[in-house]
């Protein structure tokens, strides 16, 4: 066993935590305040080849590992976890899709795009009736022979307006249930497909969450991911190591919090001395110390039998029900370090622990990770 990170990786890892500290934190507050999308920012992450990390370089991704792209994720997170819920969905659910189903047209035609960043993607599961029951899917792909033609309400689509490219899955066959599912390829600007509401959100302000409307959209054939009626087990089986990149923010937003409470409370004076000096503030922090590392270890354990080929359902769900739990409780106590200041915008915890809450929620909530984990232990 192994613990130690390689040069490559900690190249990629102090990159992103450059990147986040210089370029994305200057801005954070004020975009939250304004629920403003980070555009140029995202542009910069692009062209750094942080949207495309794990695509082959030949389709213009990084061809890095995913202990790299969890490394980067916690990274950017630490700061901006609007920036990297963009940065997650576009490479482990879009990119990571496409690459490893898509046909090679595919992967040409919207692959190296979305890799190099120059187009963003979206992945549009959930229906206002479809959550959690991912299989009740309302939008129907009528077949109709060189194109299927797409109806129906999408909501809840992280990067709903920034993308350009989306994954929307869909009914083709309602008697066949699940197996009846299919993934389409659908471009911003196709006729009948229109960006609805955007959400004003508790946290994660500055990512831009829709409704999208599809009516009596025309998506040609070759746009279908897959065989016919294989867009169900596309989605359970992207959102499987989209797990791990939601794991490795709620860590980021944990740790990012952590290290604030940590720095404010060596600065921060009460009764003669630092309050770092003080047991009930030392005792929070290590608590908060052990959380975090605990968290650490579990999403890089996923992303690691990823790497090796090995079935990660399992350890991304767990990652991720873990590092989500540890970010409510981890972004509360650096609140509470913090006293009063930590109520306020300035000291930047309370937005962490606003941002913390979705990753209970998001691709997967926490009674879902629970029902995949018992489904699993529970196996014969
Ligand atoms: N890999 C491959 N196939 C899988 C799979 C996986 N990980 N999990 C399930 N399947 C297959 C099953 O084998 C089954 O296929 P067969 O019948 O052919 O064997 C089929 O999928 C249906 O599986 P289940 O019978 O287990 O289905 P279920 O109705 O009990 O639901 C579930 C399973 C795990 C609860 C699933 O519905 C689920 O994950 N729900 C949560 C959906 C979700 O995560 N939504 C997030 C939205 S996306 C998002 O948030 C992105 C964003 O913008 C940030």
């Amino acid at each position: 066993m192994n613990f130690e990170l390689t040069e490559e990786q900690i190249a990629v890892r102090d990159a992103a935590r450059d990147f986040a500290q210089n370029v994305l934190k200057p801005g954070v507050i004020e975009r939250d305040n304004e629920q403003r999308v980070a555009h140029e920012e995202i542009k910069q992450l692009g062209e750094l080849g942080f949207l495309g990390m794990m695509v082959d370089p030949k389709y213009g991704g990084g061809g890095m590992d995913t202990i790299s792209y969890a490394l980067a994720m916690e990274e950017i997170s630490k700061v901006d976890a609007s920036v990297s819920v963009l940065m997650s969905v576009n490479n482990s659910l879009v990119c990571w899709g496409i690459e490893m189903y898509g046909t090679e047209e595919q992967k040409q035609k919207y692959l190296v795009p979305l890799a190099t960043g120059e187009k963003v993607g979206a992945f549009c599961l959930s229906e206002p009736e479809a959550g959690s029951d991912a299989t009740s899917q309302r939008t129907t792909a009528e077949d109709k022979g060189d194109h299927y033609l797409l109806n129906g309400v999408k909501n809840w689509i992280t990067n709903g307006n920034t993308a350009s490219i989306y994954l929307v899955i869909a009914q083709t066959n309602p008697e066949l249930g699940h197996r009846g599912i299919n993934v389409l390829i659908v471009e911003k600007g196709m006729e009948g497909f229109e960006v609805g509401a955007k959400e004003d959100k508790m946290g994660i302000r500055g990512s831009d969450t829709h409704t999208l409307n599809f009516t009596n959209v025309k998506v040609p054939k070759e746009n279908r991911i897959g065989e016919d009626g294989f867009g169900f087990k596309f989605a359970m089986k992207t959102l499987s190591g989209g797990r791990i990149g939601i794991a490795a923010q709620a860590l980021g937003i944990a740790s990012g919090a952590m290290e604030l409470a940590i720095a404010y409370s060596k600065e921060r004076e009460a009764f003669g001395k630092p309050i770092s000096h003080h047991q009930a503030i030392a005792f929070k922090l290590a608590d908060m110390a052990t959380k975090v590392e605990t968290a650490r270890l579990m999403v890089h354990k996923a992303a690691w039998e990823k790497d090796q080929g090995i079935n990660f359902d399992l350890s991304g769900a767990m990652a991720k029900l873990y590092a989500s739990d540890i970010a409510q409780t981890v972004t509360t106590e650096a609140v509470q370090v913090h006293g009063g200041y930590g109520y306020v915008k300035e000291y930047h915890v309370e937005r962490l622990m606003r941002d913390a809450k979705i990753t209970q929620i998001y691709e997967g909530t926490s009674e879902i990770q629970k029902i995949v984990i018992s489904r699993s232990v529970l196996k014969d």
